[in-house]
């Protein structure tokens, strides 16, 4: 049995229960400041909606470490959802329990219930069996359009999908789709750049698309934590350290010029680009430049290209460039794992792996 897709079920009348990534960032009023990961999931909700379903949304946000906390209420979420469907969205207390359950099975067609952070609940992470059917009481099939959380072996994202009739949602399929283009058969030559830091989660990748790759482009910051580790890659001859970098407070914070000369010359000829991770100190404007001639060079390569990463989506949002890209994926860590390799049980509960 391989992966069912939201296209494949019968809808009308049915509660659609929905695991969605609105953890979005927020300000300190808790307004929210980039609706990426929501806007990205409109067409699944749309689509559910337009086929008479009732649809009850859960997501987490933040991590309230187990208990009910104020400021991660998925409250402004509501209200950014009800703005962008234009579509009344109703809250919930909580996100499961008796009164919920008798609230869904009040909803009409059409309907949109959004049910508070999950992670109010320590059970969520626990993938706790009776919290999961809980849950499992608030649908009659359970949908994952949560692409970025499929890493994490929680109740919302692997314990209801053994309890309900489970599908895949458009923006699952789209982040797969987009992902999988990068690991099989991908037109040559094949550039990732992969900047940020942290050089123990991004080894796995690194070593993964090197094997794919024609060239790895590494940003400083990433590149001085490889050497002071004594990082061994695994196809070392693709991989590319900076020459040279721009130096603030004692350390390297962007790609140097004759790096950044480099690198743009290798990424005009690609035909397929990967870029998890910007290449400096980003949120300081004074060490954006190297993401920014990067990000041209992939736009004016026209590769088939992907930027992924928390990070690189906010980097890329302030300079209006993620359009320009073929696919932006919402995953963070579940991206990197997806791509080195790992297989995420939000996807195994999917049974993704079985027929793919
Ligand atoms: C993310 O922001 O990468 C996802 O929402 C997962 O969040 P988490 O790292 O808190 O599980």
């Amino acid at each position: 049995m391989s992966m069912k897709s939201i296209r494949d079920a019968t809808i009308a009348g049915l509660r659609v229960l929905m695991r969605c990534d609105f953890n979005v960032p927020l300000d300190k009023e808790g307004g929210v400041t980039d609706d990426f990961r929501i806007r990205s999931t409109l067409p699944t909700i749309e689509y559910i909606l337009g086929k008479k379903g009732k649809l009850v949304l859960m997501t987490h946000l933040g991590d309230p470490d187990g208990k009910p906390t104020k400021a991660l209420s998925v409250e402004r979420i509501r209200k950014k959802l009800a703005e962008l469907l234009d579509t009344p969205v109703a809250s919930a207390q909580d996100c499961v329990g008796k009164t919920i359950e008798e609230s869904t099975r009040r909803m009409k067609p059409g309907d949109v219930l959004l049910l508070e952070n999950v992670r109010f609940h320590k059970e969520e992470e626990e993938n706790n069996k009776e919290f999961a059917q809980k849950l499992a009481a608030l649908g009659d099939m359970y949908v994952n359009d949560a692409f970025s959380v499929c890493h994490r072996p929680h109740a919302s994202v692997v314990g209801v999908p053994l309890l309900l009739p489970a599908y895949a949602g458009f923006f699952l399929e789209l982040e797969l789709q987009g992902l999988e283009r990068l690991l099989l058969n991908p037109a040559h030559p094949v550039v990732a750049v992969i900047g940020g830091k942290k050089i123990e989660s991004k080894l796995p990748v690194i070593d993964r698309i090197s094997k794919t790759a024609d060239a790895v482009l590494l940003g400083n910051i990433l590149a001085n934590e490889a050497k002071s580790k004594k990082v061994k890659f695994k196809n070392s001859s693709k991989i590319f350290m900076p020459l040279d970098g721009i130096p603030g407070q004692g350390k390297e914070f962007d790609i140097g010029p004759k790096t950044k000369a480099l690198y743009v010359k290798i990424l005009k000829n690609a035909k397929t680009v990967f870029w998890a991770g910007p290449l400096g100190k980003y949120e300081d404007a004074r060490y954006e430049e190297g993401s920014l001639a990067v990000a041209k060079a992939i736009i004016k390569s026209n590769a088939y290209s992907i930027a992924g990463g928390g990070n690189l989506l906010a980097f890329l949002g302030k300079h209006r460039l993620r359009e320009k890209f073929s696919h932006v994926s919402t995953g963070g860590s579940a991206m990197l794992e997806f791509l080195s390799g790992k297989k995420l049980p939000g996807l195994e509960a999917l049974n993704y792996y079985a027929g793919n």
